[in-house]
């Protein structure tokens, strides 16, 4: 995928306002609500059995974190995603077992989440540029796979 000027600017833009910590728990939680499958990988992390449960879960929170500011490196490296998540994908394949479908799950909460955030200021050029990022994170780390 190639990325114009305007759709790094309108990533950047938005990126350097996203509160890491709230946006990516926040995205990894509702995940777990919208596709309650997706529990099945995080079974070390403790109650997962409602939603509240899910929003409190202090280690949903700190993996929320963890995986948005993994996606933050895509923001910075939007002409090499592939090389960027050369290691994620080859984890994420070999050793965690996690469907790729996922990755694009994930990547529409992220979407959900800013639109709920950003309100207007996602605008329609806004969601095509992130759209288009997350669906490339998506197939990046989905490469590896065999
Ligand atoms: C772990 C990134 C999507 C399941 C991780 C780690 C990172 C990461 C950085 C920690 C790796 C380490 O400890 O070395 C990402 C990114 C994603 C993504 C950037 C997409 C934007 C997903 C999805 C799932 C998933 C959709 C499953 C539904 C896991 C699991 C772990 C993990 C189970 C191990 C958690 C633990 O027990 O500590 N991911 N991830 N990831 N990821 Fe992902």
């Amino acid at each position: 995928v190639h990325f114009t000027t305007e759709e790094k600017a309108a990533v950047a833009s938005l990126w350097a306002k996203v509160n890491v910590e709230v946006v990516g728990s926040e995205s990894l939680a509702r995940l777990l609500i919208v596709y309650p499958w997706t529990q099945r990988l995080f079974d070390s992390f403790g109650n997962l059995y409602s939603e509240s449960a899910i929003m409190g879960n202090p280690k949903v929170k700190a993996h929320g974190r963890k995986v948005l500011n993994s996606f933050g490196n895509a923001t910075k490296h939007m002409d090499d995603l592939k090389g960027t998540f050369t290691d994620l994908s080859e984890l994420h394949c070999d050793k965690l077992h996690v469907d790729p479908e996922n990755f694009r799950l994930l990547g529409n909460m992220i979407l959900i989440v800013l639109a709920t955030h950003f309100s207007k200021e996602f605008t329609p050029q806004i969601q095509a540029a992130w759209q288009k990022l997350t669906n490339a994170v998506a197939n990046a780390l989905a490469h590896k796979y065999h």
